[in-house]
């Protein structure tokens, strides 16, 4: 069985220098933290009574930029929560516990993360993989044909669109249209409307009635693709020759939750692009459909229980209380997350990352855009019309973002 949990306290969060030359060594700290926590291993001495002992300790390894600890899990004692807690909380630099075969690792680093890491510096993958971020082990990435939903929740102005931007441009550079968008954009089409006439975008919906439109279409498609499925003896897409991916992006779905203000036609609109959320996370990963539901604050309201139950990947960028943070990743921690970009990825394990920063001009040079293949304010302002949910109105720059041909 293997396990990892990684913490870093709120302390190392902010440190920004290793300590390594401290008072009492990390060794014997260590040992304090395992006699205050009974984490002891039980064995009789030479007159055969039952004594308790430290975890017996197995060495030290160092490489880059971390020292790491082993012991021997003491037979009956698990790695706990509230050991690692106790563990992290002790040190004031990043610190990473994790049990595997037995042993029990500390791993000490001596490094933090850097609060603005460029998509420039991102490694190239091939396949279905999108950066997540760096990590102090490296960077990570997301494998969709392995993990096929995710849902990103984050505080305002925390960084999720930047890391839905990520995940737009990463798969358009190296994908031609056997990957295919459909843009969920609940602020009005501001973020994604300019992307509309990328090769890979089919269709950007910038409300919940374009929203339920596209849901509609896409739910024909399912049923296609699944009668042709069963013909074909298919069961999972992974495992077929079909190269075709379809990414549903939805950004701040919180815009489709159904109020008690909206009139009845309202909410079944937003009823209906739920359940249709649902059915694509339930049933259409197999067919190849991959979903991102990201909202500030995701609830039992806002985000589908069938959603969240089938997006096995989630990432929290910093929420406001520890309590959205449970809500987000089943866990606190992301209400002490310290900076834009810095998340926690969270699937079996849990990582903390920096995402690469991409801003729009990079990510509009990277996907040659140019003026003439832009969606013109114009042209998106004339779909938008008055059914625009948002408060924020397009400035001089978002007008104009792109100035190079
Ligand atoms: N990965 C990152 N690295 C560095 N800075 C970032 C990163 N992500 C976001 N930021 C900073 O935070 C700002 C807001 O990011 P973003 O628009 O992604 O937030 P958001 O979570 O989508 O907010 P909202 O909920 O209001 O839409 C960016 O303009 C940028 O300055
Ligand atoms: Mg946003």
């Amino acid at each position: 069985m293997f396990s990892v949990f990684a913490y870093t306290s709120i302390a190392a969060l902010t440190a920004a220098v290793f300590m390594p030359e401290t008072n009492m060594s990390y060794k014997r700290r260590l040992s304090i933290i395992f006699r205050r926590t009974g984490f002891l291993r039980e064995y009789r001495d030479l007159y055969g009574n039952l004594k308790q002992g430290l975890p017996k300790y197995l060495g030290e390894t160092t490489a880059g930029n971390y020292a790491e600890y082993s012991y021997s899990i003491p037979l009956g004692n698990v790695l706990s929560e509230s050991l690692e807690k106790a563990i992290v909380e002790a040190f004031d630099v990043p610190v990473k516990v994790y049990a595997e075969g037995g042993r029990l690792y500390v791993r000490f680093y001596n490094e933090n993360l850097p609060e603005n890491i460029s998509y420039a510096k991102v490694p190239n993958r091939g396949g279905y993989v999108v950066p997540i971020g760096k990590s102090l082990d490296g960077w990570l990435f997301h494998n969709f044909d392995k993990t096929p939903h995710m849902t990103v929740a984050g505080a305002t102005r925390q960084g999720k669109t930047v890391f839905l931007k990520n995940v737009l441009t990463y798969l358009s550079e190296r994908h031609g249209e056997d990957i295919r968008f459909y843009m969920i954009d609940l602020k009005g089409g501001l973020e994604f409307g300019r992307y509309a006439k990328l090769p890979q975008v089919v269709e950007v919906a910038s409300d919940a009635s374009e929203a339920a439109e596209v849901f509609t279409k896409l739910r024909q498609q399912m049923n296609e693709t699944m009668a042709y499925f069963r013909d074909n003896g298919y069961t999972n897409i992974v495992n077929t020759p079909i190269k075709q991916r379809t990414f549903i992006i939805i950004d701040e779905a919180a815009q489709l939750t159904p109020e008690p203000f909206m009139d009845d036609e309202e909410k079944k609109l937003m009823q209906y692009c739920q359940w249709c959320m649902a059915e694509i996370t339930r049933i259409a990963g197999a067919l190849g459909w991959r979903l991102i539901h990201a909202t500030q604050y995701p609830t039992a309201d806002s985000l589908p229980r069938a959603v969240k139950q089938n997006a096995d990947a989630k990432m929290a960028f910093r929420l406001p209380t520890e309590l959205a943070s449970r809500v987000a990743i089943d866990e606190n921690g992301a209400e002490y997350l310290p900076n834009p970009g810095r998340g926690i990825y969270r699937t079996v394990d849990r990582q903390i990352v920096q995402v690469p920063y991409l801003s729009d001009e990079e990510m509009a040079k990277r996907l040659k855009l140019t003026k003439r293949s832009v969606i013109t304010w114009g042209e998106l302002g004339e779909r938008r019309d008055d059914r625009v949910r948002t408060n924020e109105v397009p400035t001089e720059n978002d007008r104009d973002i792109i100035e190079f041909e």
